[in-house]
């Protein structure tokens, strides 16, 4: 009997923040209105989503308008760490900037990592199920014995029969309204490349968290308490 032993794994976090409906209409609202007010309106370009982080709005999180949802986030940042086992109480976390978007018709968010950060997560505020999901994509490919084999470009013969788990390189999550995804932020990703899709207004709002140590003696890997440091 054979088996395959999978190792190694990407884990993304996936959860539900509950918010009141009142609520979250007030914050779509406050997005829409940093849309119209966009300083920096000729960076977006046809079909790609507004980002709020190119338009002026890149501290999202100390809006009042979001205080609750940053709570209620921040917890789930928390629990995402947990699951690998890491003491939490060592720790500080920052969130370095936080942005929504906006999605309208067949815009997408092409494949990026955020290189400065060390967690991101994505929110949906406003999300029909018809709308784009997130995509994530493997850049590692442990399995793809020959180069270029895994990928939509197998030189057109259908090398591949079937795109599985084993073999896929980018694989879309099922995420709906008020569902949150917490990952690594050099994972690439992005939304609404691998299907042909039309939004509804959908909204995401995202974050870019860092991560340093209270406490620096004896700790190598991680970056040194903020206070410390020296600016010049
Ligand atoms: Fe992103």
């Amino acid at each position: 009997m054979s088996q395959i032993i999978n190792l190694f794994p990407l884990s993304i976090y996936k959860s539900k923040i509950e918010i009141s409906k009142k609520d979250k209409e007030i914050m779509a609202k406050e997005v829409f209105e940093m849309e119209k007010n966009s300083k920096n309106p000729n960076y977006k370009k046809n079909n790609l989503s507004w980002t709020g982080d190119t338009q002026g709005y890149e501290y999202l999180n100390k809006n009042p308008k979001f205080k609750e949802l940053f709570s209620k986030i921040k917890n789930e940042v928390i629990k995402y760490v947990k699951n690998f086992d890491i003491d939490t109480d060592q720790l500080d976390f920052y969130i370095q900037r936080s942005w929504a978007t906006i999605s309208r018709g067949p815009e997408t968010i092409q494949s990026h990592i955020h290189g400065q950060s060390h967690i991101t997560f994505a929110y949906y505020l406003k999300k029909e199920k018809k709308d784009s999901k997130i995509t994530f994509y493997d850049s590692h490919k442990h399995n793809e014995f020959i180069t270029g084999l895994f990928g939509s470009k197998t030189g057109g013969r259908n090398v591949i029969k079937k795109m599985n788990a084993l073999n896929a390189s980018a694989v879309n999550i099922e995420a709906e309204e008020d569902d949150i995804v917490i990952f690594p932020s050099k994972t690439f990703h992005g939304t609404g490349q691998t299907t042909n899709v039309s939004n509804n207004d959908r909204i995401s709002i995202a974050a870019d968290i860092s991560i340093f140590a209270k406490d620096s003696t004896n700790l190598e890997q991680f970056i040194t308490p903020i206070q410390e440091w020296e600016k010049f």
